[in-house]
């Protein structure tokens, strides 16, 4: 497979993100929310990925905030026929190097008790269950569960990050630029 490209999400993003996420999700945020996010939040990084096999359509995005020495995820979604092709795993992998270049300690997320797939691709990425949030998600009451990574600059999740970063790279074969993704800070 060619090789796709992750980028820091601008602005002129936002109508295509809108579209993976309505894809993804059953309910959305409204498009303010993005551009608020993207404008207005100092704290917050968004990585989209474009597939070359979508004529370079957005077909993945995620984002998180970088919070004093913890950085949240809080969301990931890739468009269902793009999914299981390793885009998940891209932008997670993005936001994760992104988080260490940034220095933070950990990274930590919610993810609904019954998203197998989520849990398990954060599993992938070393992060693990530390507690639940009774009745978090307002729609239909589901708990989440709370994750999070070790610290970031132990050696154990550097060699993790190493070898996911060669899983990815042997995936994708052309070069994938993980460095740098930290979007202009919003003035
Ligand atoms: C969760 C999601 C982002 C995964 O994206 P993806 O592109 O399919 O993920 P990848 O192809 O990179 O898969 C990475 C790993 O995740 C796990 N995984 C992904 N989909 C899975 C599924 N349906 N069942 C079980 N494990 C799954 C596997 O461990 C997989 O590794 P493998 O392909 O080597 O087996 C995608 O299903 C999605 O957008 N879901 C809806 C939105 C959502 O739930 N976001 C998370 C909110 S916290």
């Amino acid at each position: 497979m060619e090789s796709p490209v992750l980028a820091p999400m601008a602005p002129s993003d936002i109508p295509e993100v809108i579209a993976v996420e309505r894809a993804a999700y059953t309910s959305g945020w409204p498009t303010t929310a993005f551009e608020r996010e993207l404008t207005a939040n100092t704290m917050a990084r968004y990585l989209v990925a474009r597939s070359p096999a979508a004529q370079g359509a957005i077909v993945a995005f995620g984002g998180l905030w970088l919070m004093v020495d913890q950085a949240h995820i809080v969301t990931v979604a890739v468009r269902p026929e793009y999914r299981r092709l390793g885009f998940g795993r891209l932008i997670v992998h993005g936001l994760v190097e992104l988080a260490a270049e940034a220095a933070m300690d950990s990274v930590t997320l919610e993810v609904r008790v019954s998203n197998e797939a989520a849990r398990a691709l954060y599993r992938t990425y070393g992060f693990y269950d530390v507690g639940v949030r009774k009745r978090y998600y307002a729609d239909n009451h589901e708990d989440a569960i709370i994750m999070t990574t070790e610290r970031l600059d132990s050696p154990a999740y550097r060699r993790r990050l190493e070898r996911l970063r060669a899983e990815l790279l042997r995936r994708f074969p052309a070069r994938i630029e993980f460095r740098h993704l930290q979007s202009p800070s919003p003035t």
